[in-house]
């Protein structure tokens, strides 16, 4: 049987693809849908992956015309790009569904055939990729076409739109090329709060933003942000605002980066100071210290004060020696 035979009959397929192997049904047959589901042991309401062959399809999947503009921004490529939509099926359950689309030929051929597919990578729900799961009963009956390899291949990126922004809910496969944005932010567990403030600010001053997380107050590893704002911000040219309880660690961990100028500042006076004479590309803020009433005027100083260069300027060229 061909791929869309078994899929029109209900069926399920694991396709190689430019990411981790995925398993696939059709999007629109629930009951296929939550045979996946059954199979990946998730259960759940956790909305799957839908790929389309072109990111306009979308739109049949009940995504608003603005949304189509930000899909188009990322894909097709390495990305999972989670969207709102109104629609309401097995596969997008609360709200939003996570679009891709890959530059993969057979995959795109199956999808203008048979329409858009539902999704999940071939793993243990939470756990790794393993071919020896392939090698299980539940998947005896699974039709496996193409090589898959012992190779697992790098996850998806994944990016939630959020406002003017984009959550960053994971880093994979997709380079950060595309990812420039007015700012990229982070923070761990003791800033989380300050960030969210921090992002209805950007959202008041239309500034768009990429947030790394955490995206909770879970608790995570400073260093881990700092590591991910740092990279995006080297390799974008955008500026970066890093948050955690008093601000140190986020500079320390930050600064280790070549490049990378992160200023822990107190005050309006501190960023005009680290932009005028540091030319600093991260503005670091202390979350249990820093009086939130301070932000709106340190992020406007942040965008808007210049580098004065002259003597300053051979002072940070030979910190980049
Ligand atoms: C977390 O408790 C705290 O140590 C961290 O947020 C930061 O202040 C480290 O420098």
């Amino acid at each position: 049987m061909t791929p869309c035979e078994i899929l029109k009959a209900g069926g399920i397929i694991i396709l190689p693809t430019d990411t981790v192997p995925g398993v696939f049904a059709l999007a629109f047959n629930d009951e296929a849908v939550k045979s996946i589901r059954t199979l990946k042991g998730s259960g759940g309401e956790k909305p799957l992956q839908v790929w389309v062959s072109d990111p306009k399809q979308a739109s049949e999947l009940g995504v608003s015309p603005k949304d189509l503009i930000i899909l188009e921004k990322f894909l097709p490529g390495p990305y999972t790009v989670i969207v709102p939509t109104e629609m309401k099926t097995a596969a997008f359950s609360n709200g939003t569904v996570g679009i891709r689309c890959s530059t993969v030929n057979e995959i795109n051929k199956i999808i203008d055939e048979c329409g858009p597919l539902a999704a999940t990578s071939l793993n243990e729900s939470g756990g790794e990729f393993s071919l020896s799961l392939l090698r299980s009963p539940a998947f005896a009956d699974i039709h496996v076409f193409g090589e898959i390899s012992e190779k697992i291949g790098i996850p998806s990126t994944v990016i939630r739109k959020n406002g003017l922004g984009y959550d960053i809910l994971r880093l994979g496969a997709g380079g950060l090329e595309n990812m420039a944005a007015d700012v990229i932010i982070g923070s761990d567990h003791a800033g989380f709060e300050m960030k969210e403030k921090v992002k209805e600010i950007l959202q008041m001053k239309k500034k768009e933003f990429l947030d790394m997380g955490a995206f909770d107050t879970n608790s995570v590893d400073y260093p881990d942000i700092a590591q991910k704002v740092a990279v995006t911000v080297l390799e974008t040219g955008s500026k970066g605002i890093l948050i955690c309880g008093t601000g140190i660690g986020m500079s320390i961990a930050a600064n280790r980066f070549k490049g990378i100028r992160a200023a822990l500042c107190h005050s309006p006076e501190y960023v005009e100071l680290a932009r005028r004479h540091n030319d600093a590309n991260i503005l670091v803020v202390g979350g249990r210290f820093l009086d939130p009433k301070e932000l709106d005027k340190m992020i406007d100083t942040f965008f808007n004060t210049d580098f004065e260069g002259g003597r300053h300027g051979k002072r940070v060229e030979s910190i980049e020696k």
